[in-house]
């Protein structure tokens, strides 16, 4: 294990504060400053995780030579913006999802990437979410077969969220849906990208939500191809005037065996084995946490505990226990131990799938390249 440490400021602290404790505890980082416009709230922030290098301009970060790398947790439409005077600031850059709202955004992203020769990683919660390593780890061994079919969706109600959001078209927001369908079939040689992608928008969101974005749809429902592969995937998404609760969900079709999400939170998940007597082809099963990948520092921020006969899962171990996943491959491929996954290419196909998708709705369906990045 190196011994090596990067020194990583956060940009942007409601959801990226999540992160602070994580890299404190690193044995590979030192969290050395924090960023966010609000001066009493930065330093709420940092005297609550005693943090003493705080900035409430983001340009003030990347000016800072005692930075090695920043994790960009700002709202959407900056992501892409500070990504890239980050990467040509001579910094490392992890950044939430998605990584852009524009295609052209996304080649400058791949650009300034390539130029600077730095990391780029977007964040992307569900490619680290202990369902997803489950199945994940049950395909690479073998368990399911052929991959089928895939299917993702990702629900939310985001009625009353920050001013960037109301009326926000569904997917531009896709990542969590479009990314654990095309991780599934990569190979850390071989990414899989997909390459076009179709899809209808359908219901109407309330008239003063649509002027925003122009973009009136209530949900939004793809199917893509994937370059290289026969399998096809959808995906659904919603963020207004719909009634669900909230659902970031991931179907696995097998030839041998399928895995399908649970309906509603506090359920269990199912495996679908082929060939056994029709009662006992479904069955619920207990997803195993990965904390064993992780340095020990870091384990307890999957949120799970264990004990003697059981283990269980507190809220707290954000979104599947991916976060000390996220940040301990960020550091990995900083140290350039490991690749960063996603990577910039990677990142942009994930991103490119849902702004090609609602160009797609925007035509009544017709199919939509993707490009290459
Ligand atoms: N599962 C996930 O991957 C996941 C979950 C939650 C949020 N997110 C993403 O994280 C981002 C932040 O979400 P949130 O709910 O914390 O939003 P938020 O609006 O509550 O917080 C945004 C933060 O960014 C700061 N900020 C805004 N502009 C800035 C600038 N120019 N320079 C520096 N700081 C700036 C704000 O002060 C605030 O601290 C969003 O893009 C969201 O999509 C991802």
């Amino acid at each position: 294990m190196s011994t090596k440490k990067v020194r990583v400021a956060i940009v942007g602290l409601g959801f990226g504060a999540e992160f602070i404790p994580i890299y404190k505890d690193h044995p590979n980082a030192e969290m050395v400053a924090i960023c966010r416009r609000n001066e009493v709230e930065l330093n709420r922030c940092g005297e609550k995780f005693g943090i003493f290098k705080r900035y409430t301009r983001f340009e003030d970060v990347l000016n800072d030579p005692d930075i090695d790398a920043v994790h960009i947790n700002s709202p959407i439409p900056d992501h892409a913006p500070q990504s890239i005077a980050a990467l040509k600031a001579g910094k490392h850059v992890a950044c939430t999802v998605p990584a852009a709202t524009s295609l052209a955004e996304l080649k400058e992203l791949c650009a300034a990437q390539r130029a600077s020769g730095k990391v780029y990683m977007m964040m992307e919660t569900v490619v680290y979410s202990r369902e997803y390593l489950f199945v994940k780890e049950l395909y690479d061994r073998g368990v399911l077969g052929k991959i089928q079919f895939l299917r993702g969706s990702h629900q939310q109600d985001m009625d009353g969220w920050p001013d960037y959001w109301p009326g926000l078209p569904p997917m531009w927001y896709a990542t969590h849906c479009v990314s654990p369908c095309l991780a599934i079939l990569s190979t850390p040689n071989q990414p899989a990208h997909a390459d076009g992608v179709s899809c209808h928008g359908s219901g109407r969101i309330r008239e003063e939500l649509i002027k925003r974005y122009n973009s009136p749809f209530a949900v939004e429902t793809a199917t893509f191809s994937i370059r290289g592969h026969d399998v096809c995937a959808e995906v659904t998404r919603s963020l207004f005037d719909t009634a669900r609760q909230y659902r970031e969900s991931f179907d696995v079709m097998g030839s041998n065996v399928s895995f399908e999400w649970q309906q509603v939170e506090g359920e269990e998940p199912i495996l679908h084995t082929r060939g056994l007597p029709e009662p006992q082809i479904p069955r619920r099963i207990r997803v195993p946490d990965y904390a064993g990948r992780l340095p020990e520092p870091i384990r307890k921020y999957t949120g799970a505990i264990h004990d003697a006969t059981h283990l269980s899962f507190v809220q707290g171990g954000g979104h599947g226990g991916s976060h000390p996943h996220l940040a301990h491959n960020f550091l990995m491929a900083v140290l350039g131990l490991q690749p960063a996954f996603p990577d910039a290419p990677t990142s942009a196909n994930w991103t490119a799938v849902g702004i090609c998708a609602h160009e797609s709705a925007l035509k009544n369906g017709e199919k939509v390249k993707i490009p290459e990045f």
